[in-house]
């Protein structure tokens, strides 16, 4: 199969491209990539030798390009460019409306353009946080109600409601995933827990919003690629599937337990002033997933944990090089004076 992945030098895009080289031999992929701040060759510098990978830089918003490289037999469209950090789309929205709306409509229009002659499986990679917040109890189901709550989610939300339009007037074979917190290798140090982890390796403070209790159900990064693997292979068209983490924890507790792993004091945790429209609490009911696919989480949130720590204990210089520069300046105008 010829997989055109889009962001694949992000976070998740990265370890999925791995995984799929990996599983599939006979397999082959493209990874379009817009390399922003938060795109990095060096996720990906292990594969560059390898026949079956092949890095374009490109972005997803531009049509021509799109089309001309799906024009090469592709098969499937693996979607996961996005602006992906919920606190910069709060300071800055435009980039995430280009990007997550638009993108993803030049992505759909290029597979409509297509088809039927070539029939593109397109693979949207979403989040449960189209579903808005819940109170201190339940989960989120595919039939729970749209509700964003930041520019974000909101972004998400559109480019997910594309995709269903798409394949309900056009008949494209489309399928979605909303997922839950990921975590573990190559995830950018601005989320919580590479942020956390690599603060407390530094001495540096954590900083947690508000009071804290925030909960979020976290999945390790490779456990959200096998559920990826079989939703593009045997997910229904035109059908929505959750995947989740089954570890709900509120954001204290992340913060201690990483701090307990590296052997550093609590003291280091810092309450800072909450994110504006900070949604309280997510939960994932995966059951479709698992009764339909058979796909459930592998790995617990301790040894998922554990295996993220000694990730970036043993691969400072991948997140010292990324400290510096831009990241630094966001780092300030985030922090500073909070
Ligand atoms: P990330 O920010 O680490 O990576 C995003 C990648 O997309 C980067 O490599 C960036 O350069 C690229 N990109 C951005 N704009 C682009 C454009 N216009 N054209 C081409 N490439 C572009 O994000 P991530 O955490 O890996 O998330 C990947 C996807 O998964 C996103 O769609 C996100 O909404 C979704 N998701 C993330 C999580 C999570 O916890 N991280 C959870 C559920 C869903
Ligand atoms: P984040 O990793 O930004 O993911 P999302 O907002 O998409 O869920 O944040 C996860 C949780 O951690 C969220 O409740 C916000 C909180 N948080 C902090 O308390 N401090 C921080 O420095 C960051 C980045 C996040």
């Amino acid at each position: 199969m010829k997989i055109l992945v889009t962001g694949g030098c992000g976070f998740i895009g990265s370890n999925f491209i791995r995984y799929f080289l990996k599983s599939y031999p006979d397999y082959s992929l493209i990874n379009v990539d817009k390399l922003t701040y938060a795109g990095n060759l060096e996720n990906l510098s292990d594969l560059s030798h390898s026949p079956r990978y092949h890095f374009i830089r490109g972005d997803i918003a531009d049509a021509p390009r799109i089309e001309e490289l799906i024009s090469k037999g592709v098969e499937a469209i693996v979607n996961f460019a996005a602006e992906s950090h919920v606190d910069r789309s709060i300071e800055d929205p435009g980039a995430f409306m280009k990007t997550n709306v638009f993108g993803t409509f030049v992505l759909l229009e290029a597979v409509r353009k297509a088809f039927p002659k070539q029939r593109i499986r397109f693979l949207h990679i979403s989040t449960d946080e189209v579903y808005g917040s819940l109170g201190e109890t339940g989960a989120f189901t595919e039939e729970t109600p749209l509700a964003p709550n930041s520019p974000y989610s909101a972004s998400k939300t559109a480019a997910d409601m594309l995709v269903r339009a798409y394949h309900h007037t056009y008949g494209i074979p489309a399928v979605i995933t909303r997922c839950s917190n990921n975590y573990g290798p190559y995830q950018f140090p601005e989320k919580l827990i590479p942020l956390m982890i690599s603060n407390a390796i530094e001495d540096k403070n954590l900083p947690i919003y508000g009071d804290g209790m925030h909960v979020r159900d976290w999945i390790y990064v490779e456990d959200h690629c096998r559920a990826l693997d079989v939703v593009l292979h045997r997910g229904k068209e035109g059908e929505v599937y959750n995947v989740g983490g089954r570890s709900e924890k509120p954001n204290l507790t992340v913060a201690k337990t990483i701090l307990d792993r590296l052997g550093k004091s609590h003291s280091l945790i810092r309450y800072v002033a909450d994110r504006p429209g900070h949604d309280r609490r997510y939960a994932i009911d995966f059951s479709k997933i698992k009764r339909e696919l058979g796909w459930k989480p592998s790995v617990s949130f301790e040894e998922g944990i554990s295996l993220t720590v000694e990730w970036y204990q043993t691969h400072r210089e991948w997140w010292k090089k990324i400290k510096t520069g831009e990241y630094l300046d966001y780092y300030k105008r985030m922090y500073q004076d909070r």
